[in-house]
This record gives C-alpha cells, structure tokens and sequence, in this order.
C-alpha cells in the first residue's frame, strides 16, 4: 500500500464514522501556548482542547493527515535520525479526534477495526499499554476488544502525553507491533531492550488537563480524544519492514541519496547514516521552507539552517564534495508534490533557498574541519582534545559530538566529555532562564481570556463600519479591558492596534481613559490597552469606545500600499517575490520579502512607478469575504504558514492585487496617494526589507528635504535653483583657497626660518616654535636646516595646543646621527619615536616640559656628547 492509499483509506474510514475532513495546518504554529513546529496532528485544534472557539464540526469530530515536524522543543527527534531506523524529523500523522463527544469507549475500538480489519494488519502482533492510572482503557482493550491480558501492559510517563511545556495533556494508550525476535527480546513495548522489536505505530491520547507553565494541572471542561498514527511506520509495516527507510516516499529518497553520494544501503554504518538521514531532512528541509521558513540564527529559522547544514556535513562525511540539495530536494517535490501542492507551487523558492545555504555551509564546513585539524595538531600525542573546543564544533559547526569524537580517535585523541557537558549545561541554562520569564504573568492572562472567550464567544469587531460604539467592559486586568463589541483593530498581519479611547460615567462623574495599544488576548478576544496610571472602567460598566480616525485612516493607506507594494515587486522582479512579514503603521509600511540581491536606484524607481502608476488608477478596493476555496480559485495569494479558517477575508486591490487579509483597508486606490520607497535593505541572506511611506508622508519627506535645501541654498548664497551651480562655485573657490593658504604657509615657514636662522650659533638651532600641525614644524626644521650658515634644527612645538612634536633635521656634513640627538629629549617629553639619521621626528605627551627638553639637546650638544 503506497502512502497515498493509506492515507485515502484512514480519512474515508473515518468519514464515514461522521468525522469531518480537515486539511493539514502548516509547519509553523500559531496558538501562544504551541511549541516552536506543529509536532502533531492535535496541534491545529488546541483552541478547541482548551474551549476558546466553539468547535465548528458537527458532530464535534474530526479526521487529518497532519504534516508535523520534530525538530525542535519538547518534542525533537533530531539526535536519533539517521541511527534510527524508526525516528523522522518530518512525518504524517494520522489523527481522529473527538471534541467532548465520544472517548475511549469508541476510541479504542475503531482504533482496533481499522488496523486489523481495514488494513488487515495481524492482531496477534498487536501489544497494547495504557497509563498506571487508566484501568478503563486496559479494560476496554481486554474486554471489549479481546486483546489477551498479557499483551496490554501499564507504564507511567510513557503514556502520558504532552503537547509541550503548556498545553493540553493526558493519559494515552499505545499500540505496538511485534516485528518478531530476529529484532529484540521477549517482554512486550514494557521491556526497554526490545525498543527495535515492539514497534509503536498509534498513540491514543485521552485529553483531561491543561498543564500551566507552573507545572501543575487544571483539568479540561471535557474530555476529549487526540489520536496519532505515523503514516510512514504503517506504510513500512504493511511492506513488512520495521525500517521506515525500506517503503514509498522515504525508499525514493534514500535511493536518490544513494545515487548523489555513490554509497549504498548496507555498506557500513556511517554512509547508512549519512543516506538515512539526507533523506529525511531532504523532506524537514523542504516542508519548512515551502511554510515560510527562512534559515537565520534564531528559533525556527535556526533548526532549519542545522538540518540543513547536517544534510550537507553527513553527505560530506561520505566522501561527497559537490552540491548535493538540489537533486534531492527536486526529487521529494517530485514524489510528495502530489499530496502537498505547496510544494509544487513554492519549488523556486525551496530550491533557491536550499542551494544558496548549502553553498554558505560548505565553506563554513571546510573551516570547521579545519579549526579541528588545527586543535588536533596542537596536541600532545595522546592528549584529550577540550571539551571547549568539542562545544564550540558542535555550536558553531554543527559537529555533532560523536563526530568530533571519531575524528580525534581517528588520531589518537580522545574527547573532555565532562568539560563538553560543563558547557553544554551552560548553554540550557541561559536558554531555560529565558523561558521561564514571563510564565505566571501569562497564565493568569490566558486563564482570564479564556474564560472571557468561553462566556462570551469571541469580541464583536464593528470597526469596518464604525469608528466608535457602545459597549459593555467584560473583563480588566490591569490596565487592560476586554469589552463585548469594539470598534478597535487589534494588532494582527503586520498591522499595528488602533488606539483611541473609552468615555464612561460614574458616580463621580464623566471618566475617560486613552487606549494605548489593542492586541488579540487568546484567538478572538480583543484586549484593549490604557495608558498607565489611569482610572480603569469596572466590569458591567457601558462605556463608548472610540478609535483615533485619522490614524486609522493612515494607517489604512499603508496597508493597501503593502498589497500594492507586494504586487509591484512581483511585477517587476519576479514571482519568487514572497512576502516573509510586514508591519504596518500611520507613518510608514515596512515590506520584508525574499530575493537574492540589493536593489538598484533604477529598480527601486521602476518598482515606485509601477506602484504609482496602479494607485493613479483609482480603481476599487473590494474586501469582503468567501471560503477558501473560492479565494484560491481566483488566485488570491495567502501567506504560507497563516492560520486561515473556512471563511476568509480576501483583499482585491485594484486590477492585479488579490491577496488574503483580515486588515483594514482604503475603499479605493487613490486614497492611498503617493507611494515613495524611502529604504532598501537587506536583514539577512536572501531577504530584504523595503521602508515606504504613503498618504502625506512623501509630503512630509518633501517639504523636509526642501527645508533641507533652504537652508543651504541659504548658507551659500544663492537662490535653490542655482544651488548646484552655486555649490560647484563654493568648492572651486575653497580649492584655489586651499592652494593659496599652503603657498602662504610655505613663505611664512620660510620668513619664521628665516629669523630662526639668525639666531643660529655655531650653525646651530634649537627653539620652541608655534604651529598648527606636526607637519609644519617638520617642514620648518627642513627649510630652516637648508638655509645657508644652519646645520641643526631641533625644534619643539605643541601643534594646536595638543601634546608635543619634535623634529630634528642634520646636514649630513656634521656626522651627527638625528635621532640619537633628540632621543633624551623625546623621553622626557614622554614620548617615543624618532629614529633617522638626517630627520627625526617624534612625539610626546607632556607640552609642559618642552623647555626642559630643549634644554637636554642643548646639553648634550655642548658637551659634544653625539
Ligand atoms: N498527540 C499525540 C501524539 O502526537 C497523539 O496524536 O502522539
């Protein structure tokens, strides 16, 4: 059975048991309490777990093959890859889900009728665990479902599952498969030395509790179901393998690394390793990039740039020394495209965006292994190698520790693993501190929103008809009140929250309290923010909320200038143009989007014409709502990775422009008015961010560059319009005065030498002199020793009043070495320098002993002493 079928077979099976079909969320998250990937099927429903939206399925069941990633957080598969056969950091989850309706009772038995009568899976290989706790399921199991007693076992934490640090919990039972004793010891999933023989393939989970980032539980307002069945282990077994590496999809892969690096399946352990797990990242890699993930140094964007960089350092290790990604990655759009048109749709970009980091990468590797060779180098034969060095391999390079292991064995070397934990330990530390922060403030928010959202279903949101409303204060924590209905926009897609006001009265009086900020508490609910420190309306109190207008109305520029904007790149630079994230306020719109280079002065004025030229049209901004379908049917472009519901918003601005949104928008085009691009950078490797003002602020940047010009044509003396002509004058004139003052400085040098000169005893000089630099009182020593009846010039000075300089200059016809003359002098001055023979200059630190300094050469001349 290829994937495909079976995944056919698990949606139609429970079909028809009324579950409703959803379709896969993406890889990227987007509830406050979700771990970094989606590693899970449940995790697109946890709204539903805790009760914040209503379920929208009837009855309140439903059916998903859910792409997930374990790849970071709680759940992360990444160390096993490659040496496990059983372990993905991509994968399909299977899932059937109950919302409060039916529970273990049925669960475990469809669970049961799928796998052994559907699927034909043998029974009698099935081995089943429940929780300590959980006598009902291990009854159910016996008695319901007939599995022999000796093969339903009871384990503790293993069967309880957890979303992640927060989230949705509960007891689970586990279905294992027995691949037979060629794979592992007798004992049942119980026994920890059979893990390659009892194979889990399904995880039911049975929802109670709601884990607080405290650590303790609150129970679920009912319970429900979460199951999950890994597609690729099923495939796998129904092919009679216990390798998830043997079947479909992954077989491909495999077979493509094989042919990439030349190494095949078997050979030895390191190439099994480095073929296993090129195919699975292959597929990590792709799926996070076609959801919107960039590689960077942080969070997602940073496991994704290790899975990339490990698929490249294990092709390395095989002995491969060209680009590998490119084939690989091609070949699983190849062979999943089908089920994920996304990939198909996003090939540019994962191809691009793959290719251009392993590029980087195998630069960063050559390093790598070469700060190792180095380190190995300095050792003493049979020395360990630090475990500082070990980390910083592992942290810097991505060497993984057995790797750095096996390199320095190769050579004698063993590793500091004790002084490798240390820093390890050091690292969590920083990183667990950071999580923690915040925690409990969160909680007590979030337990409040949800109970608001679960009284009061989510706030009203009036604000695309009206600008102020009446409405009824539901809850306040803080300075910040949650109301029944609000004209309000709360930050969300990049744009920011209104801000206005809440009026009301009480028996003191008429009250009023500005907004500061308006954010989403929990899905739905809107949480308006009020400036510190003042009065807060009391819960049940009516109060009229009011955004600012003309805010609003700039800001509503700025967002369809972004549509407009997205559209004019595409335009010009090509479809690859996807937008990575915006924001948008009254004052400006900032853009980020993917390509590979800076843009030109001349692409940037194209993309403003083209932007201008649709704005000018005036044409109709329609926004209005339609199913999902229907808005991918007109080519509406939706952010890969968002969260969209059945019913969407869909912006159409102007003739080219059709885009998902949920922002507020101009009525038509014109509004916007001028368009003007004001920055253009890059914020990382193939992504740039592009800064925009519309509406009156090219005007406001107009009338600032013209106060600009005033101001100078002002200081040059001349009216704007000749200003450059003007300022071309100016510079010419500052050159020729420029020649001048330095043929004045030269005849003034020569006039001071002069009656240096005359001082001179013995054709000797030696004098404090004024100057403004260190290279006139050097080009005076010169001019005065060149000056008939003057052989030494020793002068001091201290140029513009800072430190001292000191230049001696010699004709060569008195044998006397300069440097040596002033050497005394310089040091007690506090300085240093001043070698040469004929012209020595230095410098020093304390203008206030120059006499004294003077006197020394005098000194030593006298005594005859050079
Ligand atoms: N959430 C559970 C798991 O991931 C069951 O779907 O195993």
């Amino acid at each position: 059975m290829r994937a495909s079928e079976l995944r056919r077979a698990f949606v139609a099976f429970f079909e028809q048991r009324g579950h409703t079909v959803v379709p896969s969320s993406g890889l990227i998250p987007h509830h406050p309490t979700a771990p970094m990937f989606t590693n899970s099927g449940m995790m697109q429903f946890v709204p539903y777990f805790l009760g914040e939206e209503a379920v929208p399925f009837d009855p309140p069941r439903a059916v998903s093959v859910q792409k997930c990633a374990r790849a970071g957080g709680k759940h992360n598969d990444l160390d096993a890859i490659g040496r496990s056969a059983r372990h993905l950091s991509f994968f399909e989850m299977l899932g059937n889900f109950s919302f409060g309706d039916y529970f273990k009772d049925a669960a475990i038995p469809m669970a049961w009728e799928l796998l052994c009568g559907t699927l034909g899976i043998d029974g009698d290989r099935l081995w089943i665990t429940c929780h300590d706790s959980d006598d009902e399921s291990a009854a159910i199991w016996r008695d319901a479902v007939g599995v022999p007693a000796e093969r339903i076992q009871r384990l503790d934490k293993d069967n309880f599952w957890e979303m992640g640090d927060t989230g949705p919990c509960g007891p689970s039972s586990e279905l294992f498969y027995d691949f037979g004793p060629e794979l592992g010891p007798e004992g049942g999933p119980a026994n920890p030395a059979a893990e390659h023989r009892y194979v889990e393939i399904w995880n039911l989970v049975f929802m109670q509790h709601y884990r607080r980032s405290d650590g303790s539980l609150t129970p679920l307002a009912v319970p429900m179901v979460d199951t999950g069945a890994g597609l690729e282990r099923i495939v796998a077994l129904l092919a009679g393998s216990a390798s998830l590496y043997a079947a479909d999809v992954l077989a491909d892969l495999v077979s493509e690394a094989e042919r990439v690096t030349g190494h095949h399946l078997g050979e030895g352990e390191l190439s099994d390793v480095a073929l296993r797990l090129m195919a699975d990242h292959t597929r990590t890699m792709s799926f996070l990039v076609a959801d919107g993930v960039i590689p960077s140094n942080e969070e997602r964007g940073y496991v994704l740039r290790r899975i990339i960089r490990r698929a490249v350092r294990f092709a390395y290790l095989t002995g491969v020394d060209r680009p590998v990604l490119a084939d690989m990655v091609g070949r699983c759009i190849e062979v999943m495209g089908e089920a994920y048109p996304a990939l198909v749709a996003q090939r540019d970009t994962v191809l691009a965006t793959v290719t251009r980091e392993e590029g980087r990468f195998r630069e960063t590797l050559r390093t790598g292994s070469a700060l190792l060779d180095g380190a190995l180098d300095e050792l003493e034969p049979g020395a360990p190698l630090s475990g500082a060095t070990a980390f910083k391999l592992h942290d810097t390079f991505d060497f993984p520790l057995e790797v750095t292991r096996e390199f320095a064995e190769l050579r004698g070397h063993e590793v500091d693993l004790d002084g490798f934990d240390v820093e390890m330990a050091r690292q969590r530390e920083g990183s667990r501190k950071a999580a923690d922060e915040g925690g409990a403030d969160r909680d007590e928010r979030l337990d409040l929103y949800r109970r608001l959202v679960g009284e009061h279903g989510p706030t009203e949101f009036v604000g695309r008809e009206t600008d102020h409303v009446e409405a009824t204060v539901l809850g306040v924590l803080g300075s910040t009140v949650v109301l029944d209905r609000s004209p309000f926009y709360a930050e969300s897609g990049g744009q920011v929250g209104d801000t206005g006001w809440l009026r009301w009265s009480d028996g003191s009086g008429e009250r009023r309290a500005d907004v500061v900020d308006t954010t989403y508490g929990v899905a739905g609910l809107v949480v308006h923010r009020l400036a510190e420190g003042v009065d807060t309306p009391s819960v049940g109190t009516v109060v009229d909320a009011a955004i600012d207008s003309s805010r609003r109305a700039a800001i509503a520029r700025h967002h369809t200038a972004t549509h407009i904007l997205h559209w004019a790149l595409r335009a010009e630079l090509g479809e690859h143009v996807k937008q990575q994230g915006s924001w948008v306020g009254p004052d400006r719109l900032r853009f980020d989007f993917s390509h590979f280079e800076a843009l030109s002065a001349t692409r940037i004025a194209a993309v403003e014409d083209r932007a201008n030229a649709e704005i000018l049209t005036d044409a109709t901004v329609r926004h209005y709502e339609t199913s999902k379908e229907d808005a991918l049917a007109r080519g509406a472009i939706a952010f890969f990775g968002d969260k969209y519901g059945d019913t969407v918003r869909v912006l159409e601005a102007g003739r080219h422009s059709v885009e998902l949104c949920g922002g507020t928008h101009v009525p038509a085009l014109g509004l916007i008015g001028p368009l003007k691009i004001v920055a253009e950078t890059s914020i990382g490797s193939n992504m740039r961010r592009i800064e925009a003002v519309a509406g009156t602020g090219p005007i406001e940047r107009l009338r600032e560059l013209q106060e600009n010009l005033d101001a100078v044509a002002a200081a040059v003396g001349v009216p704007v319009e000749d200003l450059e002509a003007g300022v071309g004058r100016r510079l010419e004139e500052l050159k020729s005065a420029r020649v001048e003052i330095a043929l004045l400085r030269r005849r003034l040098a020569q006039a001071e030498a002069g009656e240096l000169a005359d001082s001179a005893v013995d054709g000797v000089v030696v004098a404090r002199v004024e100057a403004e630099t260190r290279d006139d009182v050097r080009d005076l020593a010169v001019s005065l020793r060149d000056l008939p009846g003057v052989d030494i010039a020793v002068l001091m000075a201290s140029p513009g009043g800072k430190g001292v300089a000191v230049v001696a200059a010699v004709d060569p016809s008195r044998g006397i070495d300069a440097g040596s003359l002033i050497a005394e002098a310089v040091a007690e001055v506090g300085g240093g320098g001043g070698r040469g023979e004929h012209l020595a200059t230095a410098g020093g630190r304390h203008p206030e002993r120059i006499d004294a300094a003077l006197d020394i050469v005098r000194a030593k001349l006298a005594a005859g002493a050079v």
